[in-house]
């Protein structure tokens, strides 16, 4: 559509207006020189009524936004030093990935279960300070109401609470169901929640969690009109499942499918692997300043297969002018990251997969402005050091172990991805032999 009304066209969904902004300098235009009028986001019935419009990823953007996210974002920078840090974590369950994949000997399997456990087990490790066995049935749960809640609110009959909200409260079929699984969660995470509470030691922070209440307990004293409560916390620890798994989950399995394809990239990848970190010892933060290599490869598959192709939708909160466009209050604003990783004006080849695009002479990773798979603005990523960091050692972890190729008799999996909440792989399966 962008080729024939150029790259800011817009459209009507009912009577909502809006705009796809589809190249760089738009969105760069919009979310960061003009942020102040294009950072809220849309009040969509469904969604209000499950967030309460609370949380992080879809609260309004405001002064409460922005109080949670401050103090939210500078929980998940602990996690990336000091005590709290996850890279011991994320180390430990990559020993649990292992023994999974190994367990299909030189047999096809679908990495997606296994890739997901982990990814979920993380985020449970930050929020909740614990890890689950992929066979316990609390885990279950939790992976189940995910997906299910995702499966359900994706539903179409559903999309009738947008037109009607009363519809919401209807008693039977998928509106039933969307409320059983709203109060499944709740009673789940508020249990969580509650049992934090009772074992809280001041001293000894373990998770988000116990930081988040002893953050409520000091606001308490000094604010009386603080938003920092424990129902408040409910929704971000919601908020930090739903933001990380699939994105975490879809980068990594999009990763091993290219380097399946790309037998010669993955070889370039394991021999820098080698070189710096060898065969035997773990990987470490500390080692990525040498690897460009493997980090121009990550960021190659994230340039290509954008998880979050439409980012999360913005609204402006003003009426605005946009490079010549008026663009009235309260208009949908869609950045199109998916295309602007793919612009021809930008990129060159931009539907090959080059790794060497992000590296100099030198063979030195060059940063690009316009490489923004985790958004830019004041709405940018909320977990973006968190994600480069499971990405970067859960990826070295896979191909330090083992070296990953499609079965013999596998039909060429299709590229273009499976559009949900996030673009997911057609599911795939592969082979793996031990490095
Ligand atoms: C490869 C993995 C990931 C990708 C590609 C990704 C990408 C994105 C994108 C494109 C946005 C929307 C930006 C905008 O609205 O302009 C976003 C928002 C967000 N992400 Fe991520 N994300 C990833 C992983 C994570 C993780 C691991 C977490 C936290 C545990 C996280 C937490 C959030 C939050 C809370 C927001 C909402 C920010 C706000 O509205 O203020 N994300 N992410």
């Amino acid at each position: 559509m962008a080729s024939v009304y150029g790259n800011i066209y817009s459209f009507f969904i009912g009577h909502h207006l809006v705009v796809v902004l589809n190249d760089y300098h738009s969105v760069r235009e919009a979310l960061v020189q003009q942020a102040e009028v294009f950072s809220d986001r849309p009040r969509v019935p469904i969604v209000s009524l499950l967030t309460r419009e609370k949380g992080i990823v879809f609260a309004p953007y405001g002064p409460v936004w922005k109080q949670q996210r401050k103090f939210s974002h500078s929980i998940l920078r602990h996690f990336g030093l000091g005590k709290l840090s996850l890279e011991p974590k994320i180390i430990e369950e990559f020993k649990y990935v292992k023994e999974e994949m190994q367990k299909h000997g030189e047999g096809p399997f679908n990495p997606f279960p296994i890739i997901n456990n982990a990814v979920a087990n993380i985020i449970c490790s930050l929020s909740l300070g614990q890890r689950f066995d992929y066979t316990n049935s609390e885990f279950k749960k939790i992976l189940n109401f995910m997906s299910r809640g995702l499966e359900v609110s994706l539903n179409s009959q559903l999309q009738l609470i947008n037109i009607c909200s009363w519809f919401y409260y209807l008693p039977f079929g998928p509106f039933k169901e969307l409320r059983q699984i709203e109060k499944d969660i709740t009673t789940f995470l508020k249990k969580i929640i509650r049992d934090h509470r009772e074992s809280l030691d001041a001293e000894n922070p373990q998770d988000f969690i116990d930081m988040y209440l002893l953050h409520v307990d000091e606001e308490k004293k000094n604010n009386s009109n603080s938003s920092f409560n424990d129902n408040y916390l409910f929704y971000i620890i919601g908020d930090l499942f739903i933001a990380g798994t699939d994105t975490t989950t879809n980068s990594l399995l999009w990763c091993l499918l290219y380097m399946s394809l790309n037998p010669g990239i993955q070889e370039k990848v394991y021999e820098e692997i080698e070189r710096v970190i060898g065969a035997d010892r773990a990987p470490s933060l500390t080692d990525k300043a040498q690897m460009p290599y493997t980090e121009a490869t990550i960021m190659e598959v994230q340039r290509l297969t954008v998880v979050v192709p439409l980012s999360i939708p913005h609204m402006t909160s003003e009426k605005t002018v946009l490079l010549g466009y008026t663009i009235p209050k309260g208009t949908i604003i869609l950045p199109n990251l998916w295309s602007l990783h793919r612009d021809p004006a930008i990129w060159e080849k931009p539907d090959d997969f080059y790794p060497n695009r992000f590296l100099d002479d030198q063979g030195q990773l060059i940063k690009k402005e316009t490489f923004i798979p985790f958004g830019i603005g004041k709405r940018v990523c909320m977990g973006e050091q968190l994600a480069k960091m499971e990405l970067f050692l859960m990826f070295v972890s896979l191909m330090q172990n083992f070296t990953f190729a499609l079965p013999k008799d596998s039909k060429k999996p299709i590229l273009t991805g499976k559009y949900g909440l996030t673009l997911a792989p057609h599911p795939f399966n592969l082979i793996i032999s031990k490095r």
